[in-house]
């Protein structure tokens, strides 16, 4: 059986006592059994929220693929790690498209979380336009053939895919079912053909895009949908422990 995960990109939101108030009462409520949480609050925060729960995991939205020296302003791998985190995104589409993060830094950012013992949560998606005419599969495996995909089992194995579509992002839009199976479906294939059936039958593959607990419950339901990548949704207790309880 493959894991399931339900992951909150907290993303440039909370201060550090809101934050702390949110984590604490994640960390409170019931935990749906056999689901692994995740949460990806601001770099800063993390030393703050690592010591308040040890059945919640915690994540870096974003590193440096270096562990150290002059590099104004970034956050090392090797801090990331010492901060407390075990998951690193890599790949979401608001860094690629607000700070131009290209495929070959985030093919050195994956490279460097798995040397580093950082599970990478590698986001890919198309933008509207390209599926609107019909091309979302040649372009989310092009984002995964330059990135990810040059690990090798034991690598890929030690990681974690994230399908936001970005016109589903923070948008309300969500994915539909179909929609969403059939693009996780073409990933796993791609999964097999690369790396075999049995690796392909591991991967989580998470959906993200205005995932919120109206519509997880179907979205979960899918075969090949293990899970989610919420962002606004995750910003309330109940909101994401309704997602979480959504299998
Ligand atoms: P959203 O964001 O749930 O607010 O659409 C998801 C994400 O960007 O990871």
């Amino acid at each position: 059986m493959r894991k399931k995960i339900v992951a909150g990109n907290w993303k440039m939101n909370l201060n550090k006592l809101e934050a702390q108030v949110l984590f604490r009462a994640i960390d409170a409520s019931p935990k749906p059994e056999n689901i692994e949480l995740i949460i990806f609050p601001v770099s800063v925060h993390l030393g703050k929220l690592a010591d308040v729960s040890s059945t919640i995991a915690l994540g870096v939205q974003n590193f440096y693929p270096e562990e150290k020296g002059a590099f104004t302003g970034e956050l090392s791998v090797t801090q990331a790690k010492d901060s407390g985190a075990e998951y690193a995104l890599i790949g979401h589409s608001e860094r690629r498209s607000i700070f131009g993060e290209d495929a070959e830094l985030l093919r050195s950012k994956v490279d460097a979380a798995i040397e580093h013992g950082l599970v990478p949560v590698f986001c890919c998606g198309e933008p509207l336009e390209l599926r609107e005419i019909g091309e979302q599969d040649d372009y989310v495996k092009a984002q995964l053939i330059d990135s990810l995909f040059h690990l090798d089992k034991d690598q890929i194995l030690k990681c974690i895919i994230a399908y936001e579509p970005v016109w589903a992002i923070g948008t309300g839009i969500t994915a539909t079912s179909d929609q969403a199976e059939e693009m996780h479906a073409a990933i796993r294939q791609w999964l097999e053909e690369k790396y075999g059936r049995a690796v392909a039958d591991i991967v989580p593959i998470l959906y993200g895009g205005s995932c919120n607990p109206s519509n997880a419950g179907e979205l979960f339901a899918c075969p090949n949908v293990d899970g989610g990548l919420i962002g606004g949704a995750s910003l309330d207790a109940i909101s994401f422990m309704t997602i979480a309880g959504s299998f």
